[in-house]
């Protein structure tokens, strides 16, 4: 059932914020002092590695993880496509953990991943939404997204409440390292407590959202870029873009464009810039300023001061909540997706059924 809405897409975009609550309370013990998860009982430690493998958005998932874990957790972590992983037979670590990440838990590529994983002799764990599906029953360790049931073809809600699962599955593996004290924990969890009401904040601007969409429906092309833990957003921002209007999209990392993507550059092309403050904002702006400078239809979706540092250089921007950059990836993410939406509505393609594609792929 769609309720009010037009599309199971914009249901489950809009059901985001309670769903990520009842995530972030399936991962914290009641006085919200302590993630509670059932690969505590890894000793992390002796984890040598890491090695994160899916596909499509669950792998834009596992990318953000990537960041995460590096950062608070300190520990070192492979991110690999399923179909890439599996064939290629990589050496894996003595020691080591596999972790899958699958909305339906049957991803053809997904589930072989998992299966070479443990035939290496990694400990595995599968992140899924589906909790009664094949890789839920074939991982060592299941973790659920909680998500509940996704409708929409192009992933959403699975795909934040997956990240909910990984920053909480994050600041666990870094309080069992000792890279976090008890504080720490308390304070990332205070932190990821705030991620319902930002992404209802980042909702709220949906207005803001349809209107750029508009005007970007009618491109042939269109590019995204951010830094750091904008980028994989960036790359969510083109899948998601691609899937459910059929525009050409692509994401990069803002300091890749000048090594070839730059030449895309041209006053029909809009570049959609990630732009967050923190630690990385000045490396973006000057890499934003370069596609301007060059007449790109820049549009910034960024908080107060990226918006402040551009100015007319812009040619749309769109006010994002400020909020820790932990949660960034949070409140872009839908970002990208209203965007994405809003573009495919006015291109009056199907939405929830885009062309050739399917909810769950399980041929290889
Ligand atoms: C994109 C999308 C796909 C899936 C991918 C993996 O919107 O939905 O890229 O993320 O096919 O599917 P699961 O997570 O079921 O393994």
């Amino acid at each position: 059932d769609k309720g009010q809405h037009q599309h199971f897409m914009a249901k489950e975009i809009h059901e985001q914020p309670m769903v990520v609550a009842r995530a972030f309370g399936a991962w914290t013990s009641n006085d919200r002092s302590r993630i509670a998860s059932p690969a505590e009982t890894i000793d992390w430690r002796s984890v040598p590695r890491l090695t994160i493998v899916a596909c499509g958005t669950a792998h834009l998932a596992g990318h953000v993880a990537k960041i995460w874990l590096e950062r608070i957790a300190r520990l070192p972590v492979e991110i690999e496509i399923a179909s890439e992983f599996r064939y290629r037979e990589p050496p894996l670590p003595t020691g080591g953990v596999t972790l899958v990440i699958s909305q339906s838990g049957e991803t053809a590529d997904t589930l072989g991943a998992l299966r070479y994983a443990r035939a290496a002799g990694q400990t595995t764990l599968g992140l899924v939404n589906v909790t009664t599906s094949t890789i839920a029953r074939e991982a060592d360790l299941a973790l659920a997204t909680h998500a509940g049931p996704e409708i929409g073809v192009a992933s959403t809600k699975a795909f934040t409440a997956q990240l909910m699962g990984l920053a909480a599955f994050s600041v666990m593996v870094a309080r069992e390292r000792g890279a976090i004290d008890a504080d720490g924990e308390r304070d990332a969890i205070e932190t990821l407590s705030r991620v319902p009401r930002l992404m209802a904040e980042t909702i709220a601007q949906e207005d803001r959202f349809a209107a750029l969409a508009r005007e970007i429906a009618t491109a042939t092309s269109a590019l995204f870029l951010g830094r750091g833990l904008m980028y994989p957003i960036a790359l969510e921002g083109a899948l998601k873009l691609k899937e459910i209007t059929y525009i050409h999209a692509e994401g990069y990392a803002a300091g890749e464009i000048k090594h070839g993507p730059i030449a895309l550059v041209d006053e029909a092309t809009p570049v959609i810039a990630l732009l967050p403050s923190g630690d990385l904002l000045e490396k973006s702006l000057s890499n934003i300023r370069e596609v301007a400078a060059r007449k790109g239809r820049v549009a910034v979706i960024g908080d107060a001061e990226a918006r402040a540092e551009l100015g007319d250089e812009a040619w749309r921007s769109v006010a994002m909540p400020r909020c820790d950059p932990l949660i960034q990836p949070f409140a872009y993410a839908v970002a990208i997706q209203l965007l994405a939406y809003h573009a495919a509505v006015a291109r009056g393609t199907d939405v929830d059924q885009p062309r050739n594609l399917a909810k769950s792929v399980t041929v290889e």
